[in-house]
């Protein structure tokens, strides 16, 4: 079942990963006797200070991972844990990562509440309202082992990701229940934790690491039937916007090896996944600086963008490293997600426009469109260098569907700032938008150092706006996809209509068809010729025309030619009609 061996030497080799943080491990008593936690979250000085420096050994006193003993392994035996998992891909990845881990020392996964010993809930804090969830979460967990009876030993709740690395401390001493704390860099060592003596108190971990990238840690997949995976392949963020949290829940920027990046594509693809994403905090600020393909090359970016940091040089890019996945499979597409406009140099995006199974569909999360704001934010680009670069990628990846994420409300922002977003949003023509409410988050520069001075319900008010104008602009864009031919990877049945099946287009839209074609049943994995019938603005519907392949649809089908924008080049060529 388990190699108690293997294992034992996973954690041994993962030692030198640990390094300080502010953070220490909680569990290990004060000299007074009394338990000793950290203070929540760690400190700014802590990430911004050499931040191009290489990962550091770790300082003397650091704490080391326990290999794991008898008691650990015994411990793990028969029980079985629940996940319930809130926030971005990332944490649906990480889960998988943690899952292994458990798996490896005798867990096994519970399908509900019911049969669960273990429920772990991996968080997000990148919003106050991520949070508000979480907590009613706990206090209904809380109620749950109350009303049954349970003690600590039969019925543990772990908070695991963001909220355990930011809330560390509250969370213990808040009297809602939680038996386990583990920070995005402490997955390694849910087994000890777990095996840790109800009467230790809570077991602590959030101590976060230069290094870790669970590089040898196999994820296991949470679906293990869905046609599509994520593949973590850097952790961390190293930019610092003034509003953003995970810097300081998520730690510095590091990169996973690209070797092991495409074997475990290479294994995904023999087990018949026909997609990948490609993850990170900021994709494609993905450094290899492992192995002999560094370069000395400083990184170039876009034009028009700088960052809070030193120029960082040397290791493998991004650039590589997609173009090396590509290859494991032709049949395979990839995606990545979420990456910083400032790191799309032309070598990424030529590689988007020559390899076929990379699909054609960027986000490029703006925030604002008034360049003042961005200031800011301290995104490191103006409004004019952002539409720039929307033009060149346009210009080098013909087609190309872009998407990305907005803020609504930051500080200081006025209504002539917020007309500035929404003319922006015009101005690109976006398949897809994230908006978002600007939520203050203690420790960011912004709550240091700027006011939260638009009222909740304006907030509210510009993301129902922006909300408006997006729809209307992807109903716009959806409608000129009909008539059209694309190629569909079929994902799953469809939530509304038992007789139809959901996939997805290469610009990543929801595709509706026919579960039945030809006589016989389509299935979730195959690629299907699709003749697009209709469009909302959320999905395209669509008539099954073959069974087809990835690298058959190319050669016959040409990249799609018909800009999926609003306005191209010419800002009066055509108004987006809301
Ligand atoms: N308030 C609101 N939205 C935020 N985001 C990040 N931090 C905040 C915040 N404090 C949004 C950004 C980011 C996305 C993942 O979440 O748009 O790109
Ligand atoms: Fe939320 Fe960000 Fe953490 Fe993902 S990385 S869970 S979005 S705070």
């Amino acid at each position: 079942m388990h190699s108690a061996i293997g294992l034992r030497w996973l954690l041994v080799r993962r030692c030198r990963a640990l390094v300080s943080g502010t953070a220490r491990a909680a569990s290990t008593a004060a000299p007074s006797g009394r338990r000793r936690l950290p203070a929540d979250g760690p400190g700014l000085a802590e990430f911004v200070a050499g931040s191009a420096a290489p990962a550091a050994p770790p300082p003397e006193g650091a704490e080391l991972p326990v290999p794991l003993g008898a008691t650990e392994l015994e411990h793990g035996l028969g029980r079985r844990v629940l996940f319930v998992v809130h926030g971005c891909q990332m944490n649906v990845n990480d889960t998988e990562v943690a899952w292994a881990v458990l798996q490896q020392a005798g867990y096994q996964r519970a399908e509900n509440i019911s049969e669960a010993d273990v429920v772990f809930i991996m968080t997000c804090s990148i919003r106050e309202g991520a949070e508000t969830k979480i907590w009613n979460k706990l206090e209904n967990y809380k109620r749950l082992k109350a009303s049954k009876g349970y003690t600590g030993s039969q019925f543990k709740v772990g908070v695991l990701g963001c909220m355990a690395e930011r809330l560390r401390q509250r969370l213990v001493e808040a009297d809602v229940g939680v038996d386990l704390v583990a920070g995005p860099d402490s997955y390694r060592h849910l087994p000890r934790l777990l095996a840790q003596p109800e009467d230790a108190g809570a077991a602590v971990h959030v101590q976060l690491s230069l290094e870790e990238t669970y590089a040898d840690v196999q994820p296991v997949r949470l679906d293990p039937h869905a046609p599509a995976a994520y593949v973590t392949i850097m952790r961390g963020c190293d930019n610092m916007c003034t509003y953003c949290i995970v810097p300081f829940t998520r730690g510095r920027e590091r990169s996973r090896p690209l070797d092991s990046v495409v074997e475990e594509v290479r294994r995904l693809s023999e087990q018949g996944v026909r997609e990948v994403t490609l993850l990170g905090q900021n994709v494609n600020s993905y450094r290899d600086m492992s192995g002999s393909r560094n370069s000395a090359k400083a990184t170039r970016l876009a034009a028009g963008f700088s960052t809070v940091y030193r120029p960082k040089t040397g290791g493998t890019r991004f650039a590589d490293l997609l173009s090396a996945v590509a290859d494991v499979d032709p049949e395979m597409r990839v995606r990545f997600t979420s990456p910083h406009p400032k790191d799309f140099p032309d070598e990424v995006l030529r590689v988007i426009a020559e390899r076929p199974n990379v699909c054609s569909c960027l986000h490029l999360p703006a925030q604002s469109g008034s360049s003042r704001v961005l200031a800011d934010m301290r995104r490191g680009y103006t409004r004019e260098a952002y539409l720039e670069l929307v033009r060149h990628v346009r210009r080098m990846v013909p087609g190309v569907a872009l998407t990305s994420d907005f803020i609504a409300g930051f500080c200081g922002e006025t209504e002539a700032d917020f007309e500035e977003t929404l003319s922006l949003m015009r101005e690109v023509g976006y398949q897809y938008c994230f908006l978002f409410a600007y939520s203050r988050r203690e420790k960011t520069r912004a709550h240091h150092r700027l006011v939260d001075d638009v009222p909740p319900a304006e907030k509210q008010r510009r993301v129902a706006e922006m909300a408006r104008l997006y729809r209307a602009m992807a109903q716009q864009l959806n409608t000129r996809q009909v008539g059209s031919t694309q190629l569909v990877l079929l994902e799953r049945p469809s939530p509304r209509s038992p007789d139809s099946l959901l996939g997805r287009n290469d610009a990543n839209v929801k595709v509706i068809v026919p579960r039945r074609w030809a006589g016989a049943p389509l299935a979730a994995g195959q690629y299907v010729a699709v003749e697009v019938t209709g469009a909302s603005s959320e999905v395209l519907h669509g008539r099954p025309l073959e069974r087809t392949t990835l690298q058959e649809f190319a050669r016959q089908h040409d990249p799609p030619s018909a800009p999926n924008e609003l306005l191209g080049d010419d800002p009066e060529a055509s108004q987006c009609v809301v």
